[in-house]
């Protein structure tokens, strides 16, 4: 049988580690997908560039739609990244029928419900593993392998520039700025690296799964963000002295109230195997009622580790692009005629546990009020340390661990401890998730 052929838009990190590795390993991909895999076409501005990655074992272009408009051409693969012009591009590949592979998570996240359907009227399909943490294979194993489950919830490092800030940072006591310019420099951050380090791109990806695990539409716009530019290193201490370490996690829970969707900075008990999780390294948690939980390792980021997933998925569409496409696997893991509703809850209807921070006046009486408006606000403490205070220094910081409760809740009782007057600083709050 004939190769199918496949054209880039876009050769840079990604791109060149899709080449590289269909090249090295083609003998071994064709005996998987059947037939042959070829790369037939590359599109980058800078074409010397370009060439100097595929010399002449592909045909260069500076114009994207040069391989969109060719007829040859049986499979598109999105690498440029962004949203305006990715978007136009993966459209207008679906309308002229090819099929698309792309990993990025940005477009997806804000513009999928529009791609997924227009994908399904043209039958063709929009294949998207490398999406989310990289070449971890976690589309395929919430897709297809944990199709038995009713899922309650997804946690996971999805970001792997974040993570390496934060393992380097407590590692080696580097400065925020520092860890960014390398993460920049070994190719995990984004072009633009506030989209990581504001957990823009984790919640892009939390996004994806809370769609893949729950059977709603992907609804980036109703994500709760935070990213780890605030956090400070005195927290990061504490959490570890109370048997915690600090990790951003991207959460999509299922509750009575509807699903959570939140990427924030959270301290996670340090014997889970998942706050070992350290460096540029991604891992995934998904709870399903039968399966019980699992967890998915490897690398989330990188040239050849994201080519893997994208080469996957050429396999995947290579295996299926003849089947009826009322068949194949959905986009979103469920039948898009039943994807549901269900709302994402505000933030201050979730509930999880905290951990604060109070930097307080060394005098008596100041624990008592503190823990009269949790007890009053019924919220239940967990654990309590109050660092020693240096000699002749009249203020200390005392640290609070408390069980689960509404955020709603939280917020206010920490409202009116910040207006005690012996609450010396502004409250850190951060939430705390056990994993169990
Ligand atoms: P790069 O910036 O390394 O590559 C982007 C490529 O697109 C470059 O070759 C660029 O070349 C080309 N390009 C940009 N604009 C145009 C245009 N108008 N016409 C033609 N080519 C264009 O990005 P990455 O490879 O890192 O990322 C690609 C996608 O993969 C993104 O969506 C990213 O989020 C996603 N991703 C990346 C991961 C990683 O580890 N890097 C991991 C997982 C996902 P030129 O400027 O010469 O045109
Ligand atoms: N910037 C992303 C990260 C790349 O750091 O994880 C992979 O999506």
């Amino acid at each position: 049988m004939k190769p199918i052929k496949v054209g880039l838009l876009g050769i840079g990190t990604v791109g060149s580690g899709v080449f590289e590795v269909l090249r090295r390993n083609q003998e071994e991909i064709k005996r998987r997908a059947g037939r042959g895999i070829e790369l037939v076409m590359v599109s980058r501005r800078d074409l010397a560039k370009a060439r100097e990655i595929v010399g002449d074992h592909a045909q260069v272009v500076a114009d994207p739609r040069d391989i969109i408009r060719n007829p040859e051409i049986d499979i598109v693969v999105e690498l440029i990244g962004g949203y305006t012009l990715a978007r136009e591009l993966v459209l207008e590949a679906i309308a002229a029928g090819k099929h698309v592979v792309t990993a990025n998570k940005a477009l997806l996240a804000v513009h999928g419900t529009e791609i997924f359907a227009a994908a399904r009227d043209r039958g063709v399909m929009v294949a998207f593993e490398a999406a989310v943490a990289g070449g971890i294979p976690i589309i395929k194993a919430l897709r297809e392998g944990l199709t038995a489950n009713q899922i309650q919830w997804v946690a996971g490092i999805i970001n792997g520039t974040t993570n390496f800030i934060l393992s380097e940072m407590r590692d080696k006591g580097l400065d925020f700025e520092v860890v960014l310019k390398e993460a920049q420099r070994l190719g995990y951050a984004e072009a633009d690296p506030t989209f990581d380090i504001e957990g823009v791109d984790a919640a892009h990806k939390a996004t994806l799964m809370s769609a893949l695990a729950f059977g709603i539409p992907v609804q980036f716009d109703r994500a709760h963000v935070e990213g780890i530019t605030k956090l400070q290193a005195a927290d990061i201490r504490y959490a570890e002295q109370l048997g915690y370490r600090i990790k951003l996690l991207g959460i999509a829970r299922r509750q009575a109230a509807g699903i959570e969707l939140r990427v924030h900075p959270t301290l996670v008990p340090s014997k889970r195997l998942i706050a070992n999780v350290e460096g540029a390294m991604n891992a995934v948690m998904v709870q399903g009622d039968a399966v019980g939980t699992t967890l998915y390792y490897g690398k989330g980021a990188g040239s050849e580790p994201t080519a893997s997933a994208v080469i996957a998925d050429l396999v995947d569409i290579t295996r299926l692009h003849t089947a009826d496409p009322e068949q194949r696997v959905p986009h979103l893991a469920f039948q898009p005629d039943e994807l549901h509703a269900t709302p994402i809850v505000a933030i201050d209807q979730v509930v999880t546990s905290f951990y604060l921070r109070l930097q307080v006046a060394d005098q008596k009486g100041v624990l008592a009020a503190i823990t009269r408006i949790l007890a009053e606000s019924d919220i239940s403490i967990d654990a309590v340390l109050q660092r020693e205070s240096a000699e002749g220094e009249n203020s200390t910081d005392v640290i609070i661990l408390t069980h689960e409760t509404v955020e709603g809740r939280m917020r206010a009782a920490l409202v009116q401890m910040q207006a005690l007057p012996t609450v010396l600083a502004p409250i850190v709050s951060l939430r705390k998730e056990e994993l169990a």
